[in-house]
């Protein structure tokens, strides 16, 4: 069995997340997550909110919150969204804390020492107005690589550069939409990124099997151009972790912070010793998983995060930890996604458009959401929700294929045998044919679970309902049962254990409805399937089981056309 660690991009504190977010990284994540527990590997899983920086400041001056309150609430807030959706992170950690804040000095020191850090006085973007410094998104214009016209100080996000706010084209404050901006000098620390240039175009290169996506962005910055660029990795704000600390071999920084995107990336290996402190483990407990010295050599570490987040971790980040010049684990695997969109627009949170996480809760269970999100994530491209969709693949493969055939076989069984799994006669040749097509299935599935490709799974998934769905048609135990009893009793044997195989097959995508499918059949053996023929022998004859409730209801037309109307404008409004 293997150790696998797997992070999900940290959500930005700035407000409650939409769907088009955690289909990019924390679902997947927990799909993946959740398949590699299944499996018997040992895990840890972390993500956090990612709460410094301008996305936080702007947020709680809107909310008229002091900055540290509003990150505890927003906190609080996510964290208790993320149980809803059924996110099974070993921790949610925080930016904000101290372990990140240690560690991030730590590996500024580190940097420094290693000759990687250089002080630089350069011109940064000064509102009078605003009386203040603006950096990052506290500034807004026009990206001068692709003409966007929203683009903000620190990143285009349509397409993907990493700007500085001195490149905005017709660059306008954030706060108050001030013009009359001006040029002044302040001091800096540069991360000397294009020292390590060489070192990253190697480790990219020597990665296999890397998706497209991910290795083509990183080979965009490292050779685009002049190449990677060094970075400024301090600003001018009061939010976040100092620059000027007790032993820092730097000075007069003070009033200064470490850039959003430097703490961020290195709050995954600090929430891991959250995790640690939370349970009262020792420092070890946590150092095994970071560190290839003490032990993580054998970890496969997976990180999962959406385009536009790719260049900081293909080379912000690893510039980070391998400059510190200390055997920090670095990534093996990165699975990044395209764009969610959103009824024919974007999902987009300063528009409040689309459906937040706390909305769409309200509305339906998670499993419809998980199940629909990850059946259409934004692999190869993007994707678009929309709520005509939604509700065919609610219907269809959840409660048409899936549901249905858990309540035939548990009703039909009550009425003809009684809650209990029925004896029956031998398997003849129609089960041994459903058993090798299972078998095929379940091997299929694995492989694309185990390549973290979703739809694919989905799509696997949903494929191994329908042949118990076809099974039964053919079988006909409701037939058989008139002319051969026995026949029908073994039938539906073999058809309840079909249903604790999907239950526990299905759990990564659907984790409640999998618990009370097997609470329903009064099992908790959730070993995942080996051969498919003895998977389907673990109820025995003559074990208790009861129908449950129905597991999926149908979207109606009615709900649909007024969830499309109630989700049609801004949020709130
Ligand atoms: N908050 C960032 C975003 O939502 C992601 C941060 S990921 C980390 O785009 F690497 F910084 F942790
Ligand atoms: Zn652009």
């Amino acid at each position: 069995m293997a150790r696998i660690l797997i992070t999900s991009a940290l959500p930005y504190i700035n407000g409650i997340k939409h769907l088009g977010n955690l289909v990019g990284s924390q679902l997947p994540a927990d799909l993946y997550a959740r398949y590699c527990r299944a499996r018997g590997h040992e895990v840890m899983f972390i993500c956090a909110t990612d709460e410094h920086g301008t996305p936080a400041e702007l947020a709680a001056a809107k909310a008229d919150r002091p900055v540290a309150e509003y990150c505890a609430e927003m906190h609080e807030t996510q964290a208790a969204l993320a149980r809803g959706f059924g996110l099974s992170f070993d921790h949610f950690g925080r930016s904000s804390s101290m372990r990140n804040q240690a560690l991030t000095q730590h590996l500024a020191v580190k940097l420094y020492d290693a000759g990687l850090i250089e002080e630089v006085r350069e011109k940064q973007v000064y509102s009078p107005g605003d009386g203040r410094f603006l950096p990052d998104r506290y500034i807004e214009g026009t990206c001068p690589n692709c003409g966007y016209e929203r683009a903000r100080g620190d990143q285009c996000e349509e397409c993907t550069k990493q700007l500085d706010p001195t490149d905005l084209i017709n660059p306008r404050s954030a706060i108050s939409g001030a013009t009359d901006l001006e040029v002044r000098e302040t001091r800096h620390l540069y991360l000397r990124q294009s020292k390590l240039r060489d070192r990253l175009d190697r480790w990219i290169d020597s990665q296999k099997g890397w998706p497209v996506l991910t290795t083509s962005i990183a080979k965009k910055w490292l050779h685009d151009g002049d190449g990677l660029q060094d970075r400024g990795i301090t600003r001018d704000l009061d939010w976040g972790v100092p620059v000027q600390f007790d032993g820092a071999p730097w000075s007069g920084m003070e009033g200064k912070v470490f850039y959003v995107w430097f703490d961020a990336p290195i709050e995954y290996i600090a929430a891991t010793a959250e995790w640690a402190d939370a349970l009262g483990h020792d420092e070890a407990a946590w150092r095994r998983w970071w560190r290839t010295d003490e032990g993580a050599d054998d970890v496969r570490y997976v990180q999962f995060m959406g385009k536009d987040n790719v260049p900081f971790h293909t080379l912000s980040f690893p510039a980070t930890l391998m400059g510190s010049a200390e055997p920090w684990k670095l990534v093996d695997y990165i699975k990044s996604f395209n764009y969610l969109n959103y009824d024919g627009g974007q999902f987009s949170t300063s528009q409040g458009r689309g459906v937040f996480m706390d909305q769409a809760l309200e509305i339906l269970p998670a499993d419809y959401w998980r199940w629909w999100l990850l059946s259409h994530a934004p692999e190869n491209s993007d994707s678009e929700f929309t709520w005509e969709n939604f509700q065919t693949s609610v219907n269809k493969d959840l409660a048409d294929v899936l549901g249905n055939f858990v309540s035939r076989v548990t009703k039909f069984c009550r009425s003809k045998f009684g809650e209990v799994v029925p004896e029956g006669g031998e398997w003849g040749a129609r089960e041994t044919q459903l058993i090798e097509d299972l078998t095929q299935g379940l091997d299929s599935y694995q492989t694309v679970m185990d390549g973290m490709m979703v739809r694919r799974s989905a799509q696997d998934l949903r494929a191994l309902w329908v042949l118990g769905n076809e099974y039964l048609q053919e079988a006909a135990p409701w037939a058989s049962f008139k002319t051969a009893p026995e026949t029908a009793a073994m039938q539906i044997r073999l058809a309840l254990n079909l249903i604790r195989l999907y239950a526990i097959i299905s759990q990564p995508f659907i984790p409640d409805a999998s618990a009370r499918m097997m609470q329903a059949l009064g099992c908790d053996d959730w070993a995942w399937p080996g051969a498919a023929g003895d998977a389907l022998q673990a109820l025995p004859p003559g074990h208790a089981f009861t129908v449950p409730d129905v597991l999926f209801a149908k979207i109606t037309d009615e709900q649909r056309e007024a969830w499309q109307a109630q989700f049609s404008g801004q949020r709130g409004g």
